[in-house]
């Protein structure tokens, strides 16, 4: 019996802050990810609110796709991908995001990408925001911590749901929206700047109610905005699927001691599924208030906004996968690294170089769980290994680990399907190499394509195949058959 179904999705993921550069042209207004730095795994990126001359932000040129895209189509065309996760910048659409009509340059822009997927008979998954908005936004308004923010949200996704209109099927309302728990995502994924300029990733000592009551009611706003655009999808075209996309959060008790159990316990739903029932479910889970509490906040309910979250429940769930992570409840417990969610280091697990724990067999677990949990169909949107790639004496890039990686994944999720999961798409992260997220580094590579670029940004830009782009062409060709 083939252990894949079917059409089953094979392909691969980038982000447009991550991999498009193009930052000033053809209207684009200015990103929140325009403000990021580089850094490296021992420097972190720094958000500044001016742009300073001679500072390095990678966002600018990143691979520049803008101007390669129609080549780098061709090659996941060559890898034989039926489906391809992009994000469109919101900045090219709404530069200032409260715009009164769309910048059509931006418009036509994606048009031709999309064109160039369907001549190749890729089908687009489009992320609507992936850690990018307006700077705009965030400056004269207070990014998400404001309502008014939704309505320009919505004006931008429903203009693409009827530009795009029999172009896109798949949409994804926000990048790991859960990411808008942590202090991680206050810049990255709401769009509150920063008190100052510096580092944005770490939690602040100082820290007040107040600055938690943003974080709250900024995703709060998010999931209404997600559910608007949820139900703007389907009255423009009723093929539309629209999925929530989380950071799978795969935490596992330490020890057998029952308070690891529920530290571990907690850790998955407040992770998991306090995004994922709103999302998925149309209201919040059970746990929420006790979490509100915690934190000492009060969520600015308004009326109807209960409605508006039952009537905007997504199509299917979908995820990134890395690693997981250990709770202890020892302060003694020792520490293992990871871009959002640290914790205990698993004695059972590897870690790459950048102390991400790679665990697999974690995958088929998490695939279990939230499929029991809400039946709905599921789609891996990330996955893969940040690696340090080198040219081999004979001048090409043997990634035998990345393939390791990839293909033990790619077993966990055979697994999963065989244990019922309804899986329907693996779209592997930054299938060609792209910008880091978290330290904004070229170095921490993933791609099936090089890209010659450096952290500095020295490079040519040229693209070249890796050993794993022949690997995954065989995994796509014989649908998940053949990983050897
Ligand atoms: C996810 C993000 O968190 O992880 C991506 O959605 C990101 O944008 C990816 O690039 C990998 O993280 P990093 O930090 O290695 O780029």
């Amino acid at each position: 019996m083939a252990r894949f179904p079917e059409g089953f999705l094979w392909g691969g993921a980038t982000a447009a802050n991550q991999c498009e550069g193009g930052w000033k042209a053809d209207g684009k207004g200015d990103s929140t990810s325009d403000h990021l730095t580089g850094g490296t795994v021992d420097t972190p990126r720094r958000y500044t609110h001016d742009i300073e001359e001679g500072t390095y932000y990678p966002s600018h040129e990143a691979i520049d796709m803008y101007g390669h895209y129609k080549e780098d189509i061709d090659l996941f065309a060559e890898m034989g991908f039926k489906c391809y996760r992009f994000s469109i910048n919101w900045t090219r659409i709404f530069p200032n995001g409260d715009d009164a009509e769309p910048n059509r340059a931006g418009i036509e822009y994606y048009r031709g990408i999309l064109q160039h997927m369907k001549d190749k008979g890729i089908e687009p998954v489009v992320t609507i925001s992936h850690y990018e908005m307006p700077f705009h936004l965030c400056d004269a308004y207070g990014g998400w911590a404001n309502r008014e923010v939704i309505d320009f949200y919505v004006k931008y996704a429903t203009t693409l749901f009827t530009e795009y209109k029999g172009l896109v099927k798949y949409w994804l309302t926000f990048n790991e929206i859960n990411c808008g728990l942590m202090k991680f995502g206050d810049y990255m994924s709401l769009g509150i700047l920063p008190k100052e300029d510096g580092p944005t990733m770490f939690m602040d000592p100082n820290e007040t109610v107040e600055d938690r009551t943003k974080r709250f009611c900024g995703l709060h706003h998010q999931f209404l905005a997600s559910a608007k655009a949820v139900q703007a999808a389907h009255e423009i075209d009723p093929e539309n699927k629209v999925g929530c996309m989380i950071a799978g959060n795969m935490p596992y008790a330490y020890t057998c001691n029952p308070d690891d159990q529920l530290a571990a316990q907690r850790a998955f739903y407040q992770g998991n599924y306090y995004c994922g029932d709103v999302q998925v479910r149309g209201e919040y889970a059970p746990f929420a208030p006790r979490i509100w509490r915690e934190a000492g906040v009060e969520l600015d309910w308004r009326d109807g906004d209960r409605e508006t979250l039952a009537a905007g429940t997504v199509d299917f769930y979908t995820f990134s996968y890395y690693m997981s992570s250990c709770v202890s409840t020892d302060p003694e417990a020792a520490k293992a690294a990871g871009n959002i969610f640290s914790g205990v280091k698993n004695p059972y697990l590897e870690a790459s170089d950048w102390g991400w724990q790679i665990d697999p067999k974690g995958l088929r677990y998490y695939l279990n769980d939230v499929y029991n949990r809400y039946r709905v169909p599921l789609m891996i949107v990330e996955n893969g290994l940040g690696a340090v790639d080198e040219r081999a004496e004979d001048g090409k890039f043997h990634d035998s680990y990345r393939i390791d990686y990839l293909r033990k994944h790619i077993e966990a999720m055979a697994g999963a399907i065989e244990d019922g999961v309804d899986l329907i798409g693996y779209t592997p992260w930054g299938c060609i190499d792209l910008v880091s997220a978290s330290t904004g580094e070229m170095k921490k590579r993933y791609g099936f394509i090089y890209v010659d670029k450096d952290n500095d940004g020295n490079g040519d830009l040229h693209r070249e195949r890796k050993d794993s782009f022949d690997w995954y062409k065989k995994v796509i060709a014989t649908n998940g058959e053949d990983l050897d």
